[in-house]
């Protein structure tokens, strides 16, 4: 594990051409950021016959597949729609298998992480997620900060409507404490106070299963993206 960034991004310099080329990938014209509505697990689950949470849990390995391919290829960053506020009126054993799956990923995943220099962020309430979850999700955060390679991030317990308003509430009270004038308030500092902050906004959204839905996704940072729907079922 290299931790000297120079060497590290060399490393990874090399293992993007060699993807690229192995793909027939035109480097020109990779988005930078990359968005996934995961859906599906459920239809994926009941046309096998099986409950539900086994297509939760077939879906955790093509997060895994999916992180590495997009940091083979170089991509700098893929957001994923882990769990919505919307998600917290499934039935509880639903949730809480959810909720299971999402700790056992944080933690089984961190050598692989490593190892792909993946740098994890999270957008969303994290507060509103089960202390054990959040405990894992603060260990992977800080693990992996220092890593140059993609940064995926993972939308947890996340609400586009709820971010602006999370956002409007922050602007008002930095304006309240009088470090922040109305007139200075435009398109590009509102958006430092959503959950994003500096991250750049996505050039692609995908979402899988077949639905025509934005299903409160980053509403804000969509503006402009690219949107490719795909009936392929997430897992
Ligand atoms: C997406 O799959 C996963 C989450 C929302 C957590 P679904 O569970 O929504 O699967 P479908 O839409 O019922 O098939
Ligand atoms: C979107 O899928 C949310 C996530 C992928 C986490 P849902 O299945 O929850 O959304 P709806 O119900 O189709 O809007
Ligand atoms: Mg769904």
């Amino acid at each position: 594990m290299s931790t000297n960034p120079t060497k590290q991004g060399e490393a990874i310099n090399d293992r993007r051409a060699k993807a690229l080329q192995q793909y027939g990938l035109d480097p020109a014209k990779l988005p930078r950021h990359v968005a996934i509505i995961m859906d599906g697990n459920g239809r994926w689950a009941k046309k096998r016959g099986l409950p539900r949470i086994r297509g939760h849990r077939a879906a955790v390995k093509t997060v895994r597949d999916t992180v590495e391919f997009s940091s083979e290829i170089g991509l700098q960053y893929l957001t994923l729609y882990a769990f919505s506020i919307e998600n917290w009126q499934r039935p509880k054993s639903e949730v809480s298998a959810l909720m299971r799956l999402l700790r056992q990923y944080l933690v089984k995943e961190r050598p692989r992480l490593m190892k792909n220099k993946v740098r994890l962020l999270c957008i969303g309430r994290r507060k509103g997620l089960p202390k054990e979850v959040q405990d894992e999700l603060s260990k992977t955060i800080n693990l992996t900060r220092r890593n140059r390679g993609l940064t995926v991030v993972v939308a947890l317990n996340y609400g586009g409507r709820t971010e602006i308003v999370d956002a409007a509430k922050e602007c008002v009270r930095k304006a309240l404490r009088g470090n922040l004038s109305v007139r200075q308030i435009d398109e590009e500092l509102f958006s430092r106070f959503l959950y994003t902050g500096d991250i750049p906004d996505p050039d692609l959204l995908i979402r899988t299963a077949g639905e025509h839905r934005i299903s409160n996704f980053l509403l804000w940072q969509i503006s402009y993206c690219e949107i490719w729907i795909t009936p392929v079922l997430w897992p």
